[in-house]
């Protein structure tokens, strides 16, 4: 089974890839976070998390959901990074959760995404981010071969900078919010970004998003949103956004 979270789209095209390729189903995480569930896994001879990198490491609120399943009887994980650039330590971090919840660790690595942290940086038009994520897909093929196998699979060293980041990933993380998100008149209330939110924290009331308090910057809202209604305070008016469906 191919479990995935994502926030732009990017693990979502990495996970459907791998599941064609082994022939296995795809699992989102974003469905059960969405509904406050944790997951219960049986006899899944293998598991492949697919997740966006935040800070170097797994996004927390996806390490805390894999902490809190079950995964009975089940066999091997492997950990696949949709990375823009660096993944720092995060396999540490998850050859941890796999002594933690018995699982078989067979190694973490990462894949050539978009950058989409569109409130620190200007991020690709959809077409350009469409184009990167699919130069990547030799290297998913490498991995399918590899998990095929039963292979380990390993973290190339051009992912491994940012390593302080990792260890102060939880903390930095724990204060993303989402109060300066606001929506403009261009809205057409059409409610995207109240369905692709993997936490559930957009809620459309008289028609337009209002945001909770569970935000992890996933950039799902921001990216999806039509007619680029959605913006972070000043900085993301002239940027770009892509959202992989
Ligand atoms: C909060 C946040 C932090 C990020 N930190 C990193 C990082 O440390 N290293 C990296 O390579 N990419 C980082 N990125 C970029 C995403 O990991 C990357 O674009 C990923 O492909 C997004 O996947 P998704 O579309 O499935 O959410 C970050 C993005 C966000 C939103």
């Amino acid at each position: 089974m191919v479990l995935y979270f994502t926030g732009t789209g990017n693990s979502r095209f990495i996970a459907r890839k791998l599941g064609d390729l082994l022939g296995d189903s795809i699992y989102s995480i974003g469905d059960d976070l969405r509904n406050g569930r944790t997951g219960h896994f049986t006899q899944e001879s293998t598991l492949v998390f697919v997740v966006p990198t935040y800070m170097s490491r797994m996004p927390p609120k996806v390490e805390k959901y894999i902490q809190d399943s079950d995964f009975l009887g089940c066999g091997c994980a492997y950990f696949v990074f949709s990375a823009a650039q660096a993944v720092g330590n995060a396999e540490k971090y998850c050859k941890r959760l796999c002594d933690k919840k018995n699982l078989i660790y067979m190694g973490t690595a990462a894949v050539k995404s978009p950058a989409n942290y569109v409130v620190m940086y200007d991020v690709l038009p959809k077409s350009k981010a469409e184009q990167e994520m699919e130069r990547s897909i030799p290297a998913m093929e490498k991995l399918a071969d590899q998990m095929r196998h039963h292979s380990m699979i390993k973290l190339d060293d051009s992912f491994g900078g940012h390593k302080p980041f990792s260890v102060l990933a939880p903390a930095i993380l724990k204060m993303a919010s989402a109060k300066d998100f606001h929506v403009s008149d261009a809205c057409i209330s059409c409610g995207s970004c109240e369905r692709v939110c993997p936490l559930g924290n957009v809620s459309l009331q008289n028609g337009k998003p209002v945001w909770g308090a569970k935000c992890t910057h996933c950039m799902g809202c921001i990216s999806v949103c039509p007619p680029k209604a959605i913006d972070y305070g000043k900085k993301t008016q002239d940027r770009n956004r892509y959202y992989l469906p």
